[in-house]
């Protein structure tokens, strides 16, 4: 199962030198499993061809709203899409999404999807233009009507703009962080909408000497995996996360830390807040004991390390826990891996453990897939098959939001 399976979005693209990405955004979301339905303004035409957009799709383009046979085009695509995503959204276009006007098939469209604040179909603008036309009252002034009406907007990010325009605010964000927010419009708001989320992800590095360090091999992969599908159910995420190998998802409050007793001291500090704190980092548990501020030198004898352990997070965030938190953890075991899980989530008053065995074949560091056991506080075991991280991602918040509800 694909993230937007059986979900049909229509996609708006205004005509802006921006609209070469959409194209890359259309990939994304028709390879999420997602129907898209494309309109192009006649600005779009002049930039990037119908035929590009048909190809990625798969689907029919749709440009004029006289087109023959096609008199309600502009009532049937909003009415079947269960999202509206503009991108780019060029300054002509806001101004004439803010005012009602319906002079041409995409604006029709707006109009028709009817008042966003009920039509239960969120619609997303991705303005982007050059840094002038960004800051001017005009558009400021349209930007902040179109937020009134319900509709919701993607700040521009700061960057290169059209050649020689140098750098400023008016770039449209890259297509992976617009699919992430297409993702937050369509997923259905549950348990976790604007709940407050602590994961935790990545391993964590010990310093030895200025240049060397302790770790082990975690990736990140599924903290990672579990802030994002977070965020996209509607949570506020705070992933704290030691160096990872994969991109921060679009949304989250990224806090990056090195060792050990800075992801104890980012956890804590966000704790008293949080709804739900989820530790699927692998912190290093041995610092060395003594402090080298220059660079060991090679020799030729043996060296011996003498290391201090490091504080075990979850287990001093017991008292600090907020009434009704929901608080997960996770094992990686080598042996006795059922019966080392259930001491585990005892010993560290957890919620649930997702408890994995880290000789088995696609299971633990690295990989894309994960098979686990979840032991629940009330001594139930559920022994999931191999999956993929992000599908597993899903499953933990399903119990999250279960125990939230609850409570
Ligand atoms: N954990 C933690 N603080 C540490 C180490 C681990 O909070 N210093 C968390 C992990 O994020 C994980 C859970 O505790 O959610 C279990 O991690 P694991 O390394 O399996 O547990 P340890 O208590 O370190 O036990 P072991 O002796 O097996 O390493």
């Amino acid at each position: 199962m694909r993230p937007f399976d059986g979900r049909r979005i229509l996609l708006g693209v205004s005509g802006g030198i921006a609209s070469y990405k959409s194209a890359w955004l259309a990939r994304l979301l028709a390879q999420a499993g997602a129907e898209v339905d494309v309109v192009l303004t006649r600005g779009a035409l002049e930039f990037i061809g119908a035929i590009t957009f048909e190809a990625l799709t798969g689907r029919p383009v749709h440009s004029d709203v006289f087109a023959r046979g096609h008199a309600l085009d502009h009532i049937r695509l909003p009415r079947e899409a269960s999202a509206i995503v503009i991108a780019p959204a060029t300054a002509d276009l806001m101004a004439r999404a803010a005012h009602g006007r319906a002079d041409d098939l995409l604006t029709a469209c707006l109009l028709a999807a009817g008042d966003p604040r009920t039509s239960g179909k969120g619609v997303l603008f991705v303005p982007a233009m050059n840094d002038q036309m960004w800051s001017h009252p005009q558009t400021r002034a349209n930007a902040a009507r179109l937020r009134e009406i319900g509709y919701m907007l993607l700040d521009p990010e700061e960057g290169m703009l059209a050649a020689g325009e140098g750098s400023g605010p008016g770039r449209m964000p890259e297509p992976a962080t617009i699919f992430a927010h297409v993702g937050r419009l369509l997923e259905p708001q549950g348990e976790l909408a604007r709940r407050r989320v602590v994961v935790t992800a990545g391993g964590t590095r010990e310093a030895i000497d200025p240049v060397r360090f302790l770790s082990n091999r975690s990736t990140g992969k599924m903290g990672v995996a579990i802030a994002a599908a977070a965020w996209r159910r509607g949570a506020d995420v705070i992933l704290i996360a030691g160096p990872v190998e994969v991109d921060i998802p679009a949304g989250v409050s990224h806090v990056a830390v090195e060792s050990t007793e800075q992801m104890a001291a980012a956890v804590l500090h966000h704790l008293s807040s949080a709804d739900a704190l989820i530790m699927a980092a692998a912190p290093a548990d041995y610092t060395s004991a003594v402090r080298i501020d220059e660079k060991m030198k090679r020799t030729t004898s043996s060296l011996q390390l003498d290391l201090a352990p490091t504080t075990d997070i979850l287990r001093d965030t017991v008292s600090a826990r907020r009434n009704g938190a929901v608080i997960v953890g996770f094992a990686l075991e080598t042996n006795d891996v059922l019966s080392e899980g259930r001491r585990k989530r005892a010993s560290k008053d957890l919620d649930l453990i997702v408890v994995n065995d880290a000789r088995e074949a696609g299971a633990g560091f690295g990989t894309d897939t994960n098979r686990v056991t979840l032991i629940a506080r009330d001594g139930s075991e559920e022994s999931l098959p191999l999956m993929q991280k992000t599908e597993l991602a899903d499953i933990i918040l399903d119990r999250v939001e279960a125990r939230l509800g609850a409570a």
